[in-house]
């Protein structure tokens, strides 16, 4: 790989995942090809991304050390896939979370780059050995889970195939973590990786506790929202319980193990989020906030301001 091939990074997609990669790694001072199999869709992605980098800027939430104007001129939109793989070193795939759309793309991505090329695929719910099952060279392959909008949200969790070299692991990780990002690595796949996995464990506790009759949709997303949620954005489980008992995580397990573990087995099974009676979490939740285009953008647009400033918190802490 020669040095002028280290600065260009292919991003595959160009929908809401792919813009924002694309402006990670633009802020981080790389040339960035968006491709879209849709002709014209990746230059409409770039013409509002531009909209979007100068509103940051103006904010003061433009990330990285370049200006908005010099970012932009590192990015370059692509209707031909030969032409935008020219050059990369990294390939950031994000088309539709379809399996079979996926090993299509990676399959004819390796026919047209070198083997040292590495192909990291942004897939939510799909397992590395099922994403790459049509590359040969898989030793390069890895998927890199970003948390949506990870222009906001920086953690990624780096997932290897089982044949993924500890190498590419390791410079993506360098990557992932000189472009700003907050890399975690997993050690190998595992289905739902680890986000969705936490995630799927709250989302099921909260719907049976609101399904069961014990608390409304609204309260338990304020337990969340106001309550586990204040300290979750600046540290974790494992070190709250740690700071939670005046000798830290052993002590605590000492004190209230056997309390969580009783409540743990308390547990119920697994939500059926499709029959007749979950309507009524569904109709609860709509009664707060209407599932109409003008209520949904108001409060995703409250998200993402929300975010922006957490975003702005964390850096300065
Ligand atoms: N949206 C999220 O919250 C989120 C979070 C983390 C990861 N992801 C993952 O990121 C990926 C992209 O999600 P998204 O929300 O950006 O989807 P999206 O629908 O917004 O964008 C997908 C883009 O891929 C393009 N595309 C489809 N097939 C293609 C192909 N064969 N070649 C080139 N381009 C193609 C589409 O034209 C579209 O522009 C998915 O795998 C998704 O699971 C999404």
């Amino acid at each position: 790989m020669s040095s002028s091939n280290m600065k260009i990074i292919t991003v595959i997609g160009s929908g809401l995942i792919g813009r924002s990669w694309a402006m990670v790694f633009a802020s981080g001072g790389y040339s960035v090809k968006l491709y879209d199999n849709q002709p014209g869709q990746a230059a409409n992605a770039i013409t509002e991304m531009k909209k979007q980098m100068t509103e940051l800027q103006e904010v003061g939430m433009l990330r990285g050390h370049l200006s908005a104007t010099q970012q932009l001129a590192l990015l370059s939109s692509h209707d031909d896939l030969q032409q935008a793989l020219r050059g990369a070193f990294f390939v950031q795939e994000c088309v539709f979370e379809n399996l079979e759309v996926k090993q299509n793309v990676f399959r004819e991505v390796e026919r047209l780059v070198g083997e040292d090329v590495i192909l990291s695929s942004s897939t939510s719910c799909l397992v590395p050995s099922a994403v790459f099952s049509l590359v040969r060279n898989r030793s390069r392959c890895l998927v890199s889970h970003p948390v949506n909008p990870p222009y906001y949200v920086k953690l990624v969790e780096l997932v290897p195939h089982p044949e993924t070299l500890a190498a590419i692991m390791d410079s993506t990780y360098s990557l992932m973590t000189e472009v700003g990002q907050v890399p975690v690595r997993l050690r190998k796949e595992i289905d739902g990786f680890t986000i969705n996995r936490v995630q799927a464990a709250i989302i099921a506790e909260s719907w049976r506790l609101v399904q069961d009759g014990i608390i409304s949709v609204q309260d338990i997303d304020l337990v969340m929202s106001e309550g586990l949620g204040m300290r979750y954005a600046f540290i974790g489980p494992m070190e709250t319980m740690h700071l939670n008992a005046p000798e830290g995580l052993g002590d605590y397990m000492k004190r209230y193990g056997e309390g969580v573990q009783r409540v743990l087995r308390s547990f119920g099974p697994v939500p059926d989020f499709f029959a007749e009676d979950a309507k009524s979490v569904v109709n609860e939740m709509c009664e707060l906030i209407p599932n109409d285009e003008q209520h949904l953008s108001a409060r995703r647009e409250r998200r993402d301001r929300l975010l922006m400033g957490l975003a702005r918190l964390k850096k300065d802490n």
